[in-house]
């Protein structure tokens, strides 16, 4: 490592950032599976992209088919995933997009690893608070009936931990009001912090 030096190239993030007229910034989604984490990045992507910003959704389900298809879900594996994620979101802000992701990760200390890449205000950490039993009702893909039933090991929530955020700029629990709403929330945080108008 002590032989590689980083090279400064002559465009950096801010003139990036300047060209494409938008505030670069990650939004976190953190939650459990079910808790609706893909829904609410997914729908607040659709009305950033349709107000003209240039953004990316990175989602768990779709990473691990590719970048992290090599990954299960053992604690040093959801480190290693997540620690890949960071690094690619934090390319994709330095080229000067509004990103969004949606993993589970699960615990503060990898989301707090995330947020040090990023400069003061460009992690967002969005903390999608749909309670268990909800998730579990909700059952969309029949991950938690087969964790139940022991075919899934390590299955966050239920045999693996979960980590509540202390200190995420935004909580939704989308089991309460509906998807308008829970966006119209998101874009106002965004408005207040000056992301959009
Ligand atoms: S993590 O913990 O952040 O690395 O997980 P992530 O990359 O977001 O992947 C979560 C999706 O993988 C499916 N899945 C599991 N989730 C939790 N625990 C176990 N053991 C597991 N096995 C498969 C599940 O569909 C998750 O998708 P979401 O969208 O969260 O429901």
């Amino acid at each position: 490592m002590s032989d590689i030096v980083w090279h400064q190239h002559s465009i950096d993030k801010q003139s990036r950032a300047e060209q494409k007229g938008q505030n670069p910034i990650l939004l976190w989604f953190t939650g459990l599976s079910g808790s609706g984490k893909s829904t609410l990045a997914g729908a607040l992507e659709r009305a950033l992209f349709d107000a003209g910003f240039h953004t990316y959704l990175l989602d768990g389900d779709n990473v691990r088919h590719g970048l992290c298809k090599d990954l299960g879900f053992s604690l040093d594996d959801r480190d290693e995933n997540l620690r890949r994620v960071g690094e690619v979101a934090k390319l994709m802000v330095d080229a000067g997009l509004v990103v969004l992701s949606a993993f589970i990760s699960p615990t503060r200390e990898e989301r707090e690893r995330v947020r040090a890449l990023f400069e003061d205000g460009q992690f967002i950490e969005v903390h999608v608070s749909t309670p268990i039993e909800v998730c579990e009702a909700r059952d969309p893909k029949g991950l938690y009936s087969k964790a139940r039933a022991g075919e899934i090991k390590d299955f966050t929530g239920i045999s693996a931990p979960y980590e509540v955020p202390t200190a995420a700029e935004l909580t939704i629990d989308t089991s309460k009001g509906d998807l308008t709403n829970q966006v119209r929330a998101l874009l106002d945080y965004l408005a207040a912090i000056q992301v959009i108008d």
